[in-house]
């Protein structure tokens, strides 16, 4: 593995309890610079709480988790860490560009920087609208450009491509591919287990453990299967 010092992630035997269940099992993994990572798992797997515990509004039980070599939680993190939670922070009052106006002034940034992010998300057009006017994947875009003011060198996107068509999809998917390839860590969640596929590299939960972390292709051939779809079923059950 890569020096630790350039690691954008580095966790290290994390645990999570909560109410007496152990959430997160000691979960180790460290991803650097550049790395798109798909985090598949089924519901109540861990992966809204690993997210979190990167975000650092998570309280961990033992274990230890840095971001950008800083330990979470510090004041040098903020900004540096984008994030879109699982269903929708916007505020529906507001405009498109209002949205992203109030982030970003959140985050002290030149009002270029609105623009730019619309643009990514191809919401332009949609700049005066109000945000409780967009449609449910409109407004997953909507999210996703406020991950991304600032560009941050960290991305945690917690299924992003939830409810939207297989274009938008695609269109997604070719954006966090752009990221990575100029240096962003992507780390983004999924049920969708053919965006497997737009991965270098998968971490695979089951009951809050770490059971795979490799290439698609390795986990095809770890499952002996020829999709994802099986591949995912017979690891989650224990038989390859
Ligand atoms: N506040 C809480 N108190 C107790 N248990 C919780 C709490 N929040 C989550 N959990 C439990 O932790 C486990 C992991 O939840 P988490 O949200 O991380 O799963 P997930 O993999 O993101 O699931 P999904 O795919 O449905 O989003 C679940 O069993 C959930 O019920
Ligand atoms: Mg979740």
């Amino acid at each position: 593995m890569e020096a630790s010092s350039q690691s954008t992630f580095e966790v290290d035997d994390l645990r999570v309890e909560r109410q007496g269940n152990e959430i997160l099992r000691s979960i180790s993994f460290r991803a650097a610079p550049g790395e798109l990572i798909g985090l598949l798992g089924p519901s109540g797997s861990g992966k809204t709480t690993l997210m979190r515990s990167l975000l650092g509004v998570q309280a961990l039980t033992s274990g230890s988790v840095k971001v950008l070599q800083s330990a979470v939680g510090s004041a040098s993190l903020r900004g540096r860490i984008g994030y879109m939670a699982q269903g929708s922070a916007i505020y529906l009052d507001l405009t498109v560009e209002e949205n992203l106006e109030y982030f970003a002034g959140v985050l002290r940034l030149a009002a270029m920087e609105v623009e730019r992010v619309m643009a990514v998300v191809a919401l332009t057009s949609f700049a005066g609208r109000l945000a409780s006017s967009l449609s449910g994947g409109e407004q997953t875009r909507l999210s996703l450009a406020i991950a991304l003011l600032g560009s941050p060198p960290a991305l945690i996107l917690d299924e992003p491509t939830v409810g939207l068509d297989p274009i938008l999809r695609r269109d997604l998917w070719r954006t966090f591919e752009e990221l990575a390839r100029a240096g962003t860590t992507v780390l983004v969640s999924s049920h969708v287990l053919d965006e497997a596929a737009h991965c270098a590299r998968l971490l695979l939960l089951r009951n809050g453990a770490l059971l795979f972390d490799d290439s698609p292709a390795q986990l095809l051939a770890a499952a002996g299967a020829t999709s994802y779809d099986v591949a995912f079923e017979r690891l989650i059950e224990g038989v390859a």
